[in-house]
C-alpha cells in the first residue's frame, strides 16, 4: 500500500517538474555551471556516490515551490561531474515515520551493499508533540528506483538524545562492518553519534564519537567522518556556534573504542553561503565535497534565501572541492580539476603593477561566468589594502578587500544587487609569506573566492544583473605588484 503511495508521490512530483522546467530554466538568475535542481527548492547534498560508472547526486528537494517544505530526495547522475542528467526522484514522504509536511525524508547518505545501492536517511514525522526523527533505509537494484525497507525505522534515538535533533546519517564501510555517524543533541549540547552494523539493517549504538561542551553549539547537522592521509576528519554544520557554518576537526580514531581524539579545527568556508557539506570518494581516491550554497534563518549571517523563488527555484551546490591535507594537518579545499574543462578564452598577464590609488580594469571571460587566478607579491607590495571589485556596473559591485596590514580578507556584498547584504570576514596570516594566492570563480548568481592555499575561502551568493560585468582592482596606501594573472571564461553546463 505505502509502496504505491511513494510511487504516486514520485509521479506527481515528476509531472509538476515536467510542466514547470522550461519556464524555470529560462530564469535569468539561473547558474551556468553550478549544480542546481530543474525546478523548486534544493538544500543539502545527500547520498553522493560513484556507482556503476556514474556519479550519483541526491539532494534535499521540494519540487513544488522555491521554498523549503515536505522533503523529497531529488536525483541526478553524471560521468564528468559537470554535466548532469536528472533522474526520477529517489524518495518521497509516504510512511507513518516520514510523512509529515514540515518533515519528510531528511538528509542522509548512500553506500553499496551486496551490489545494491542503499540509502540511509532521516525520517521525520510528528505525532502531535514535536518532530520525531529516526534513521531509515531504502535500496535499489538499478540505482534509480528505490524501495523503503519494511523494517523501518532501523535506528531510534539513544537514551537521553533529543528526538527532535537526531538526524543526517553518514555511512561508511571499514573491514567487514558498516559504520554510521549522525548528528544529535543531548542536554543542549551537540554530538556526533557512532553506530555499527554487520548487515546494513540491524544497527547497534557504539558511543559518542565527538561532542561539543557548548563552544561548538547545541546540534551538529550533517556530520561526515572519513580517513585522510593517516588521520580522520570530522566535518559538520554546527547550530548555535556563532557565525560558523561548516567546520572540520582533524584527529585520530580508534575503531575499538569508537573514540575520535581531535586536536585541530578549522573553517571550511568563511562566506555566507556554504552549508552541510557531504564528502564522497572519487574512483581515483580523491575525497570530494559538495555543499548547499546557502544557510538557515537561525544563522547570524542569514538575510533570506535570495530572490530566485520568483523564477520558481532556489538553491544550488557550491563548486565541488577536493579536500587535501597539508603536513601540519590543516586542510585545503581546492575546486576540482574537472572544472578546467569548462575553460575558454584564456587571458594572461605575467606582471601587473598597481600604482597607489589608481584603478585597473581586469579582463576575465564575459565578466559574469569566469575564473581568475593571481598572486600578490608581498615582497614588492607596499600597499596596505587591495580592493578587487567583482560584478561591477550600474553603480553596484561586490567588493573583496584584502587588508595586508590588518591581515583580513573581507567580501562585502551589500552593494551587490540591491537585495543582498552582509560582509564575510576571515583572518589572513601573512607573516613570513612571499605571496598571497587568490582564485575566484564567478557564476551568474554567486562568487567563490579562494585565498592562501585554499584555506581561506568565501562563498557568497549575489544576484547581479548582466550589466554588471566589469572587474576592477586598486591598491591603497602604496603600490602593489600582482604576478601570474590568468583568467578564463567558463562554459555553460546547465542550459
Ligand atoms: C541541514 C538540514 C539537515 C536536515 C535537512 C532538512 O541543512 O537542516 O539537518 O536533514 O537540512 O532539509
Amino acid at each position: 500500500m505505502s509502496r504505491e503511495l511513494m510511487q504516486q508521490r514520485i509521479e506527481q512530483a515528476q509531472i509538476e517538474t515536467e510542466q514547470k522546467k522550461e519556464m524555470v530554466q529560462a530564469g535569468p538568475m539561473r547558474q551556468h555551471y553550478h549544480f542546481m535542481p530543474q525546478t523548486g527548492w534544493l538544500n543539502d547534498p545527500n547520498g553522493l556516490i560513484f556507482y556503476k560508472g556514474k556519479y550519483h547526486f541526491f539532494y534535499q528537494w521540494n519540487p513544488y515551490s522555491g521554498f523549503w517544505d515536505s522533503m523529497h530526495w531529488g536525483h541526478a547522475v553524471s560521468e564528468d561531474l559537470l554535466h548532469w542528467e536528472y533522474l526520477p526522484l529517489a524518495l518521497a514522504p509516504s510512511e507513518e515515520y516520514d510523512d509529515y509536511r514540515k518533515g519528510g525524508c531528511f538528509s542522509g547518505s548512500a553506500i553499496v551493499h551486496e551490489g545494491k545501492l542503499f540509502l540511509m536517511y532521516t525520517g521525520v514525522t510528528n505525532r502531535g508533540s514535536g518532530n520525531i526523527q529516526t534513521q531509515c533505509i531504502a535500496y535499489s537494484e538499478d540505482g534509480i528506483h528505490f524501495e523503503k525497507y519494511e523494517g523501518n525505522p532501523v535506528i531510534l534515538p539513544p537514551e537521553g538524545v533529543d528526538g527532535q535533533h537526531f538526524r543526517d546519517p553518514k555511512i561508511w564501510k571499514h573491514k567487514d562492518s558498516y559504520y554510521m555517524v549522525c548528528g544529535a543533541s543531548c542536554n543542549n549540547r551537540a554530538q556526533a553519534l557512532l553506530f555499527r552494523s554487520e548487515d546494513m539493517l540491524h544497527w547497534t549504538y557504539v558511543n559518542v564519537l565527538a561532542e561539543s561542551r557548548g563552544e561548538w553549539g547545541y546540534m551538529w547537522e550533517c556530520p561526515d567522518f572519513y580517513p585522510l592521509e593517516d588521520k580522520y576528519v570530522l566535518m559538520c554544520s554546527p547550530m548555535g556556534a556563532g557565525d560558523r557554518k561548516a567546520v572540520y576537526f582533524v584527529g585520530d580514531f580508534d575503531y575499538d573504542t569508537g573514540r575520535f581524539d581531535w586536536d585541530l579545527s578549522g573553517e571550511i568556508d568563511w562566506g555566507m553561503d556554504f552549508y552541510a557539506p557531504q564528502s564522497f570518494e572519487a574512483p581515483d581516491g580523491r575525497r570530494l565535497i559538495a555543499a548547499w550554497a546557502n544557510e538557515w534563518e537561525c544563522m547570524p549571517f542569514w538575510k533570506d534565501w535570495g530572490p530566485t523563488y520568483r523564477e520558481g527555484w532556489c538553491g544550488f551546490f557550491n563548486l565541488l572541492r577536493e579536500v587535501r591535507m597539508l603536513p601540519d594537518h590543516t586542510l585545503q579545499f581546492v575546486p576540482v580539476k574537472e572544472l578546467q574543462k569548462l575553460r575558454e578564452e584564456e587571458y594572461c598577464e605575467d606582471r601587473i603593477e598597481l600604482e597607489d590609488a589608481k584603478e585597473k580594469e581586469l579582463r576575465a571571460g564575459d565578466g559574469i561566468s569566469f575564473e581568475m587566478q593571481f598572486a600578490i607579491d608581498l615582497e614588492e607590495t607596499q600597499a596596505e589594502k587591495i580592493e578587487l571589485d567583482l560584478r561591477c556596473g550600474e553603480g553596484r559591485q561586490t567588493r573583496c578587500m584584502i587588508d595586508l596590514r590588518q591581515g583580513t580578507l573581507s567580501v562585502d556584498r551589500s552593494g551587490a544587487d540591491g537585495w543582498s547584504a552582509g560582509v564575510s570576514r576571515s583572518v589572513l596570516f601573512l607573516k613570513g609569506k612571499k605571496e598571497l594566492d587568490i582564485h575566484v570563480f564567478s557564476d551568474q548568481s554567486s562568487v567563490e573566492i579562494f585565498a592562501d592555499q585554499y584555506q581561506n575561502n568565501h562563498a557568497n551568493n549575489i544576484y547581479a544583473g548582466n550589466g554588471q560585468n566589469r572587474i576592477l582592482i586598486r591598491a591603497a596606501g602604496g603600490r602593489a605588484v600582482i604576478r601570474g594573472y590568468r583568467s578564463y571564461g567558463l562554459k555553460e553546463c546547465f542550459r
